[in-house]
């Protein structure tokens, strides 16, 4: 799958592009059943809010069947190819729960800082692609974004380890409200399905969910092989460190694997 040239220029514009249902409600639904299998196990790579609730669960592509075929899936790394202009390594791999009535907040940030400073990631030549596993409403903690961010390059950050979250490297609210002033504030909403890539610098956050409505994410990061590690920190179900270019699987992998695999409800 190819960006059209009005998803290249909203892209460049606004530093991210939403494409809704990209994936079939029945890939979803394999992928679902992937998440509950993976949130629910007691591992290292799944971190926990404070009560408990799985939060995210990292790098759960290298035992579960689904999302591996999911990293492979033509649709998340054709565009990347394309904005990169050369071919990408898995550099991380998730799936954010943000729990019904429990999903903690994650903090305003720029990947990029944190992927260079903990990993020693040389250029913002990486991308975070959201795939929706739920609904993302208004209400349930959606990816709030500031457009045009990515513009402004690599902000001043401090290590913030206050929340649940993985630690991240944070702006100050002096300049996330100086960047808000000029571009506002938006947030993809749109059914299970939906695909949002955006830039490594594009400013982002989201609010807790005290809702009933689970807002469950996968988050494929996708880098240029030319971008490799120098000296990460972070342990490697974190930051992979097995840069060999990820590749294309079958076009119809994951509607296959759903038809062999879905246990109906
Ligand atoms: C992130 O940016 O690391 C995650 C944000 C979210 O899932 O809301
Ligand atoms: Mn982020």
């Amino acid at each position: 799958m190819k960006l059209n040239a009005e998803q290249l220029a909203r892209f460049d514009e606004l530093g991210y592009v939403f494409i809704p249902e990209c994936f079939s409600q029945k890939e979803v639904e394999a992928l679902r059943q992937a998440a509950s299998d993976v949130l629910n196990q007691q591992r290292e790579e799944v971190w926990r809010e404070k009560d408990g609730t799985p939060r995210t669960a990292f790098a759960c592509h290298t035992y579960n069947e689904a999302c591996e075929l999911l990293v492979h899936d033509a649709r998340l790394i054709e565009p990347l190819e394309q904005l990169f202009g050369e071919r990408t390594y898995v550099h991380q791999f998730k799936i954010n729960a943000k729990a019904a009535f429990t999903g903690d907040v994650w903090q305003w940030h720029q990947d990029f800082p944190t992927w260079h400073k903990d990993d020693g990631m040389p250029e913002p030549k990486a991308m975070n692609i959201a795939i929706f596993l739920d609904e993302v409403m208004p209400i349930n903690g959606p990816l709030m974004i500031v457009p045009r961010s990515h513009r402004v390059g690599e902000l001043e950050s401090a290590h913030d380890l206050k929340t649940t979250s993985y630690p991240l490297w944070t702006p100050d609210n002096e300049t996330v409200s100086r960047l808000v002033e000029k571009d506002g504030i938006i947030a993809p909403t749109g059914k299970a399905g939906g695909v949002l890539m955006f830039h490594a610098n594009i400013l982002h956050g989201s609010a807790g969910n005290i809702t009933p409505y689970p807002r469950r994410i996968v988050y494929l990061t996708l880098s240029a092989v030319s971008n490799a590690l120098t000296n990460p920190t972070r342990p490697d179900f974190i930051a992979h460190r097995d840069f060999t270019p990820v590749e294309k699987g079958a076009s119809d992998a994951l509607a296959r694997y759903a038809d062999e695999h879905l246990v109906s409800a």
